[in-house]
């Protein structure tokens, strides 16, 4: 490579060594800013034309050719070459190619800094939507299973221990008002980091005034970053995002790991779909949760980004240092990952294989413990004494190896009414008396419905 071939080489004698090519060249990784590259450039151009820095024809020259390259590209066309040392590098100098030396003017009053900083924050907007959007997709399936499967029992867990009898359905409703936080959480996001950097130049401010404003609004900005030396380095809108991102990463692990528990035949609670699993190279009998372990995998690979990005930036000197080139990769793995991870989830929930009959064999009269202990205040005993009382009385079924609810007559002596209780001790009933809003009970649920509705 000629040391005069880039363009911005007018200082430097030799050219660029190879090991330093590979190590400094990232057009494979932002190539992926491409439209918001090209976005970026018209809104700036037309700042330009309305400061009277370019005229109308060098503008509508520079529009048409930006626009060509952008939908050459969609084509499927190849216009890189290894020379080009980035995509903003990339598009200037095709751009140069197809008209000319009027390509170099659309750089005028802007530097790669603030351009990138610019491309990087609409692509992150842009992609937020698209999570949004699959956000609210995944909770419309979980408030219809809900719906379809409401008065479904199953046993409740803390500690991995059987606790207390939940309506299936209490549980799915559990992860739509888990995503609602992750959609209020991106909301936000795109509330905060909604200014357009554009005007920055390298750090300290364009010398062509230009309306700055007018290109933010352009580009779907709200307002305009205040200050130049912030918009160019700045990388807490990138850390926030990874961080949202590692966080519905989370949220969809845990029940991702919930799902490979009760896929087990241990559990026996649930049977994803053939499309959602895979087999074992050696044991034919295997069906394995796949889909749901990738998800819980890849929860790791989120958090790593996230990760990434902090120890990437923390150290970095004002403005711009080249390290920061490395923000884009963790950004582009995790809006592909949380993406794919989100459709997998939903197609995974929807295509599954509930298997009530299971849930239902599994329940413990254990699971009633409480509702027993509840009955005793009732009937006017302390909640400490009763809950001594049954404690000891599990305590025993515990040693004899049996169920509190099977116990002879003999140990229930303590307990007034005794048979009448355990007659009225059944699921149903405990599931019936958690009415209390955001409890498991029937009306409770309906609640729930009624807010995601409303969602
Ligand atoms: N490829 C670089 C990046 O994405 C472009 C910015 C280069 N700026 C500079 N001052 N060298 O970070």
């Amino acid at each position: 490579m000629k040391a005069k071939s880039k363009m911005w080489s007018g200082r430097f004698n030799s050219a660029m060594a190879k090991s330093m090519t590979e190590l400094s060249f990232s057009l494979d990784v932002d190539k992926e800013l491409l439209e918001e590259d090209i976005q970026g450039s018209l809104a700036h151009g037309k700042g330009l034309l309305e400061a009277g820095v370019i005229s109308k024809i060098e503008y509508v020259k520079i529009a048409d050719a930006l626009q060509s390259i952008l939908s050459s590209v969609k084509k499927g066309k190849k216009l890189w070459n290894a020379q080009d040392e980035d995509i903003h590098m990339a598009v200037e100098r095709v751009l140069t190619k197809r008209i000319g030396s009027l390509g170099k003017k659309i750089h005028t009053g802007r530097s790669r800094n603030d351009q990138v900083a610019t491309d990087f924050k609409l692509y992150m907007r842009h992609k937020t939507v698209d999570i949004l959007d699959m956000l609210s997709k995944l909770q419309k399936t979980v408030y219809e299973l809900a719906q379809k499967h409401a008065g479904r029992l199953m046993p409740g867990y803390t500690h991995l221990q059987q606790a207390q009898p939940i309506q299936f359905s209490h549980y799915l409703m559990s992860i739509f008002f888990a995503l609602e936080r992750d959609r209020k959480r991106l909301s936000n996001f795109l509330s905060l980091h909604n200014e357009c950097p554009l005007g920055s130049g390298a750090i300290a401010g364009s010398a062509f005034s230009y309306n700055r404003k007018a290109v933010a609004a352009d580009l779907g900005f709200a307002n305009i970053s205040a200050n130049s030396i912030d918009a160019v380095s700045h990388r807490d809108m990138a850390l926030e995002f990874l961080s949202d991102l590692a966080i519905i990463g989370s949220t969809l692990s845990r029940y991702a790991e919930d799902m490979v528990i009760w896929s087990s035949s241990e559990f026996g609670f649930l049977t994803l779909h053939d499309k959602f699993s895979s087999g074992s190279s050696m044991m034919p009998q295997k069906k394995n949760p796949d889909s749901m372990e990738l998800i819980r995998g890849k929860s790791g690979r989120l958090i790593g980004n996230f990760t990434a990005m902090f120890t990437l930036v923390k150290g970095t000197p004002l403005t711009y240092s080249r390290d920061l080139q490395e923000d884009k990769l963790p950004v582009f793995d995790s809006t592909k990952t949380i993406l794919v991870c989100l459709q997998v989830f939903k197609e995974a929930l929807e295509t599954a294989k509930w298997n009530f009959e299971n849930m239902e064999k599994r329940m413990l009269p254990a699971l009633l413990a409480t509702d027993l202990a509840d009955l005793l205040v009732k009937k006017g005993v302390a909640f400490r004494d009763a809950h001594h009382i049954v404690g000891n009385l599990v305590g025993i079924a515990a040693k004899q190896g049996v169920n509190f609810t099977e116990l002879p007559d003999e140990h229930w002596k303590g307990v007034p009414n005794a048979k009448e209780l355990k007659k009225k001790l059944t699921f149903a009933y405990s599931v019936s008396r958690r009415n209390i809003e955001g409890g498991t009970g029937g009306k409770a649920l309906e609640q729930q419905f009624k807010k995601a509705k409303a969602i």
